[in-house]
């Protein structure tokens, strides 16, 4: 995703970072527990979005995106519009990606549920594959080894992994920087070094592995400073600067005006986040973790058996709140 002053290099990891990574992950592993529960049959996609993106206010931290429900043959990047009808149907393959951040350091986790029970082993393939990434980072690898694990557990099972899809570093209010983790094989990439964070998020799908841009937009972010002229606009621009670039969608803005959001998108001061899809009647698994490199190894902060039950945590008053 692109974003305004783009680092390219990590900064170096704090103890009070870690720190901070460990809690955002930990929420962003109860949130997307509790959406096991929510999304159902006949549930309303606006009401399921709504609710988890609560549980994170109440928790003390903001969204890093918004809540991405996208269903069968969509990977990723939709949302519910705020007048969004949808409910969820018996067949659906629905994966829910959440973004949490505390003070900026983000934790990104997601995970598919199957409505119909029809597509296990599609929704086994994508976990196995981050699963197997996981297990094999550590200070030293090339990035572009992780390729080869993802694509081998999604190929084994009969399936592609989405080749135009990637994982992404993180950094402190920056939700995708070098590197980008890959899910087919690739030669080589960035050495890891411990102390960086990152996302691995592999896709595997029923149909081409490859995605491509659909009509609809729901989330977008801060890619420009610029002054506009516009007062619906600059109501919009108000309310999204202490984003600091971060998306976010139609649905969160209380000043909502369609006027005002096709001024700044044309302006080029919002870039747009076009839904993914893979070729229509296919099906796509998600599965995502964000770990950070350890001595040995690394440590997973959206695992829910890491996840701390302290909640709201308490912090210091950031500089956007
Ligand atoms: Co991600």
């Amino acid at each position: 995703m692109k974003q305004k002053e783009k680092p390219k290099t990590y900064t170096p990891l704090t103890e009070e970072a870690y720190d901070r990574y460990m809690q955002a992950g930990s929420v962003a592993a109860q949130v997307l527990e509790e959406s096991k529960e929510l999304v159902k049959v006949d549930a309303s996609l606006l009401m399921v979005a709504n609710a988890l993106e609560e549980m994170i206010y109440e928790a003390g931290m903001k969204t890093a995106f918004p809540v991405n429900i996208s269903l069968n043959a969509d990977a990723a990047h939709d949302t519910p519009s705020p007048d969004d009808i949808r409910i969820f149907a018996r067949e659906d393959v629905v994966k829910i990606d959440i973004g949490v951040h505390l003070d900026g350091y983000i934790a990104d986790t997601a995970l598919t549920i199957d409505l119909s029970g029809e597509h296990e082993l599609l929704v086994e393939a994508a976990v196995a594959a981050r699963d197997a990434a996981i297990a094999v980072v550590k200070p030293g690898i090339q990035i572009g080894i992780l390729g080869e694990y993802v694509a081998k557990e999604i190929m084994s099972r009969g399936f592609k992994p989405i080749h135009n899809l990637t994982g992404h570093g993180v950094d402190r209010y920056v939700l995708h920087m070098p590197p980008n983790v890959p899910n087919i094989p690739k030669k080589g990439g960035i050495i890891l070094e411990e102390g960086m964070v990152f996302a691995i998020e592999p896709f595997a799908s029923t149909g081409a592995g490859n995605v491509t841009d659909k009509n609809r937009i729901e989330i977008f972010s801060e890619i420009a400073s610029r002054p506009v002229r516009s007062p619906s606009a600059r109501s919009i621009l108000k309310e999204i600067n202490p984003r600091r670039g971060m998306p976010f969608a139609r649905r969160q803005l209380q000043n909502y005006s369609e006027l005002g959001l096709t001024r700044l998108f044309k302006d080029g001061i919002l870039h747009g986040y076009p839904v993914l899809s893979d070729e229509p009647g296919s099906f796509v698994s998600q599965s995502e973790h964000t770990v950070i490199v350890t001595e040995d190894g690394c440590i997973v902060t959206t695992s829910p058996g890491t996840a701390r039950t302290r909640l709201p945590v308490s912090h210091p008053p950031s500089s956007d709140d």
